[in-house]
């Protein structure tokens, strides 16, 4: 409810638009998502297109669409940030049906403004965008494209390659996950609640979410329509460093931990990605011994499960099949999930302790742990 007392939703959200990353080199990232991820060349803008201050390439599979932005000058406010962060995103941009509505909205009720409403235009017609600060320095951008037919935005011409690998089957994103700093999970939570309109749909406790060693907490928050969910973790105390404490010393603040997209058929999409040197955690087989009694029946043969590392989980409304690749970058910060879902609507919680056992496994070759 809100505060004029009624249940609609001020801050419509029609999906998320893209998710920008702030790397070193967008040309090679550009390369490496091609070639191993299978995203297509959509769009870019740089100098040629009249931005003398940064180049961008925009990427895309199905719905997922990603951009690659790096600074030309070492004074850019970007180049401060993939100083202090390494790559990372940047922002999480959200399709809104009214961009100055939905910076007016969240604003007033205590957003911090990062980008003021604006319209900028081309022959295809115009785009309305917006933005606000959360955690670390990520922003949300509210985008408004309805009344825009060119290839991305205004400032971006069609990028042409001839070289174009194969898409892998990624659909759309499922869901971007936040880390946060010590007892800033509820902060941030109450963020969502109260600027965004969001509801807390799943919780998870440190006793829920640890292993041996070390521990975290998680919230999951949800836009009305359920096309857009943000979980957010935190450390807890364990006896070791957690994975989001290793996460926050090398990020060198909050950021985004993964993106989750999802797939129709995870058993293909991960062949062909491992076939292209994607790396994801080594899960024991011995996970796979008792699954099906966990889990109950299941359409996919345990075998290719196994072999590629994909871990089952079951919920009241179906059951999910997810895999997590190690990170993409060097500093351990930034990994991507891959996710089929057929019915389940959470996020894998049966899977936590093998994923963070498979995590830790990791850190402690690194020696973070
Ligand atoms: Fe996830």
């Amino acid at each position: 409810m809100d505060s004029s007392g009624n249940n609609q939703d001020f801050l419509p959200l029609l999906g998320t638009d893209f998710v920008e990353f702030y790397v070193g080199n967008a040309k090679q990232a550009a390369h490496y998502y091609k070639t191993a991820f299978g995203y297509q060349s959509c769009a870019y803008s740089g100098p040629e297109t009249g931005d003398k201050e940064k180049v961008s390439y925009v990427l895309m599979q199905d719905k997922v669409r990603l951009i690659l932005t790096t600074p030309l000058n070492s004074e850019s406010s970007i180049a401060a940030h993939v100083h202090k962060h390494g790559d990372g995103v940047k922002a999480i941009a959200l399709t809104v049906k009214d961009a100055y509505d939905a910076f007016e909205q969240t604003v007033k009720r205590g957003a911090k403004p990062y980008m003021e409403p604006k319209t900028i235009k081309d022959e295809n017609g115009e785009i309305k965008m917006s933005g606000i600060h959360i955690y670390g320095d990520t922003v949300h951008l509210f985008i408004e494209r309805h009344n825009y037919s060119g290839i991305f935005m205004p400032g971006f011409r069609k990028w042409e390659s001839s070289y174009a690998p194969d898409p892998v089957g990624l659909k759309y994103i499922d869901h971007c996950v936040g880390n946060v700093g010590w007892n800033q999970m509820n902060t941030w939570v109450k963020f969502y609640e109260d600027t965004m309109g969001f509801k807390n749909i799943l919780t998870f406790d440190d006793k829920q979410i640890s292993t041996e060693y070390s521990a975290l907490m998680s919230k999951v928050m949800s836009n009305g329509n359920g096309f857009v969910k943000f979980p957010i973790n935190e450390p807890a105390e364990g006896k070791k460093k957690s994975q989001v404490e290793e996460y926050l010393d090398f990020y060198k603040d909050a950021g985004v931990q993964h993106v989750a997209i999802a797939t129709d058929n995870i058993i293909d999409t991960v062949t062909k990605l491992s076939a292209r040197g994607v790396e994801f955690l080594n899960i024991p087989t011995t996970y796979y011994d008792e699954l099906l009694d966990r889990i109950g029946p299941i359409d996919e043969d345990i075998e290719p499960l196994k072999k590629l590392g994909i871990l089952v989980d079951r919920d009241d409304e179906g059951y999910l099949l997810q895999i997590f690749t190690k990170p993409v970058e060097d500093r351990p910060t930034l990994f991507y999930e891959i996710i089929q879902r057929k019915g389940a609507k959470s996020f894998g919680a049966g899977n936590f302790k093998a994923l963070f056992e498979a995590l830790e496994r990791e850190q402690d070759l690194r020696g973070n742990l």
